[in-house]
């Protein structure tokens, strides 16, 4: 799928796609974007950028972290999904910015810390276009700056792989017809999630957006990571 039919999927499924999400995952998204936010909180810093924020759930839950020093911004390229994330009463005092991933209207070595949850898919136009997107991360993370990400993975177990894959197309692709009729949306989302890096292949495309140490921690079995990584802090952009 192009950038532009993304921007019109969000459009379209704004209004369900909470419910989607917890439909899909059965609730464990809310635990799963918890753990990551306990994660990424821990890292300290007093500029946090949330991106891909779409409605919001990962800000709450970055929110119940933030300390009176620190600013949090969330940034995404929907309106109709950050009009969403306005009227939650958690985020009426967070900085809100319409914003591409792949062009960020942020100067060099503003953030000490950067999030994405379930997001990454859509970034994945191609491999080199990932890179690219993760390598604007980095621009905007401070040297020792933190990178949090949490995606749908592959399980290392070939038996629970297929098990999830089975899953995915059984559940993700009907649940996503029933709330919006772009079935060519919820086909690629199927495909997305079947065909995505393992935790491995997701490292060295960390590593070559210049991040070092990259680590992740399997959820649910593998069926979904949280990966790590730091800014070198030789890194300069400047
Ligand atoms: C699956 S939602 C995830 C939303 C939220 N992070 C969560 O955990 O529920 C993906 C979000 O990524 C946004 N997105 C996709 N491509 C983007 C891009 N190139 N730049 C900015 N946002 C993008 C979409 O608008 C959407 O809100």
């Amino acid at each position: 799928m192009k950038k532009t039919q993304i921007q019109k999927f969000y459009f379209h499924i704004s209004d369900n796609y909470e419910m989607v999400n917890r439909i899909i995952t059965m609730g464990l998204d809310r635990p799963w974007r918890r753990s990551a936010a306990k994660l990424a909180s821990s890292h300290g810093g007093t500029m946090w950028l949330d991106m891909c924020c779409g409605t919001g759930d990962m800000a709450i839950d970055l929110g119940s972290h933030i300390g009176p020093e620190t600013t949090l911004v969330m940034a995404d390229f929907s309106l109709e999904m950050l009009e969403i994330a306005k009227t939650k009463e958690e985020l009426e005092d967070i900085d809100m910015a319409l914003a591409d991933a792949f062009n960020l209207p942020f100067k060099d070595n503003s953030f000490d810390l950067v999030t994405i949850s379930f997001a990454t898919r859509n970034l994945n136009l191609s491999r080199e276009k990932l890179v690219r997107a993760f390598s604007e991360f980095n621009r905007v993370l401070k040297p020792d700056g933190k990178l949090v990400n949490i995606e749908t993975s592959q399980p290392r177990s070939r038996f629970v792989r297929t098990f999830f894959h089975l899953y995915v197309k059984a559940i993700v692709t009907p649940v996503g017809y029933l709330f919006t009729e772009n079935k060519t949306s919820y086909r690629f989302l199927t495909s997305s999630i079947i065909n995505y890096y393992n935790p491995q292949e997701f490292n060295a495309i960390l590593a070559e957006s210049d991040f070092s140490n990259p680590s992740f921690q399997p959820l649910s079995f593998g069926a979904v990571s949280i990966h790590s990584a730091v800014k070198p802090s030789t890194h300069s952009t400047a």
